[in-house]
């Protein structure tokens, strides 16, 4: 197990992403702090991972107050005496789809938790993870960080422009205090919150157009590259983004699509006559 006795605390875990990402560090064998603002959420996620054999505890926790993220990195303390990975996932998207429609009170509300949010939880777990003289921060961006969002406004987009900022620059204010910090950039992740945004129908068409490897992410497929960045296979790793993404980032949407379904059809046409040969011969 990858992550044996790690204490972590996951953001934003009573559902969503967040419950995939606690669940497959938890079968690393992380004990998880699990942190919600909506504490029955996040006592049902700590519940079932404590029924299927794991350390958990709930916490409630709003990560854009301050006062909450230190009581939050408290909280964890005691329970578990170290903080060892910190997974700033709480996060909210924007509700406007054209940017004059942006108010100032919806880019305050998602830069507060999405940007202020990450800040106050690094600085909340900063005391742990030096004592401990080292630690993993993992912060969940977005696709949206790296380009722009699919579904969501420019608030949005502008946010997680901002995580990816606080990733590079954290990862250089911390690198001598041994804290790695990294962030996982999901495509489309099926979760409560898309579902919000497009029909089953839209984003069947959205995937074929630009997902090469023709699925969103479940969120499961976040907690492995959390996983990942989070264990000692990544101990000389910081500042990075890594795309989760069914590669969506790599192409052009459906122009590459066509290509290389092309590409792919004169590939099996190739195939066939030797696998006709060797069928014969063999
Ligand atoms: N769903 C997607 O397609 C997608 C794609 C790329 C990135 N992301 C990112 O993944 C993360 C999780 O998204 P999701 O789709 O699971 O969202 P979600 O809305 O399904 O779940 C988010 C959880 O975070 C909690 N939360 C929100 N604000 C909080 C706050 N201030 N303090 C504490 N908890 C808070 C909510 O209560 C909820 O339980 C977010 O950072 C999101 O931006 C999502």
């Amino acid at each position: 197990m990858e992550l044996e006795g790690k204490a972590a605390i996951v953001t934003g875990a009573g559902r969503g992403a967040g419950v995939g990402i606690a669940r497959v560090m938890a079968r690393e064998g992380a004990r998880i702090a699990v942190v919600d603002r909506d504490f029955d959420a996040a006592q049902q996620v700590a519940a079932a991972l404590v029924a299927s054999g794991a350390q958990a505890l709930a916490i409630r926790a709003d990560v854009s107050k301050k006062a909450d993220a230190q009581a939050m990195a408290e909280q964890t303390q005691e329970a578990f005496g170290a903080i060892d990975i910190l997974v700033n996932n709480a996060g909210v998207g924007g509700t406007a789809s054209f940017m004059r429609d942006v108010t100032e009170e919806n880019w305050d509300r998602v830069m507060d938790v999405n940007a202020k949010g990450i800040l106050f939880c690094c600085q909340a777990v900063l005391p742990a993870m030096t004592a401990r003289g080292k630690g993993k921060i993992v912060n969940i961006d977005s696709i949206a960080g790296m380009r722009m969002a699919f579904f969501s406004s420019v608030e949005y987009t502008a946010s997680k422009h901002a995580v990816t900022g606080l990733t590079r620059h954290l990862a250089w204010e911390l690198a001598d205090l041994r804290i790695n910090v990294n962030a996982v950039c999901p495509g489309g992740i099926l979760t409560p919150a898309i579902e919000t945004y497009a029909t089953p129908e839209r984003r069947a068409a959205i995937v074929e157009r630009v997902v090469p490897l023709g699925r969103f992410c479940a969120p499961e497929d976040i907690g492995e590259a959390v996983c990942f960045l989070a264990s000692a296979r990544a101990d000389l790793i910081t500042g990075q983004l890594l795309a989760v993404d069914g590669g969506a980032l790599t192409g052009y949407g459906e122009d590459l699509r066509a290509v290389l379904r092309t590409r792919v059809s004169e590939t099996r046409a190739a195939a066939q006559p030797q696998a006709t040969a060797a069928a014969k011969s063999g």
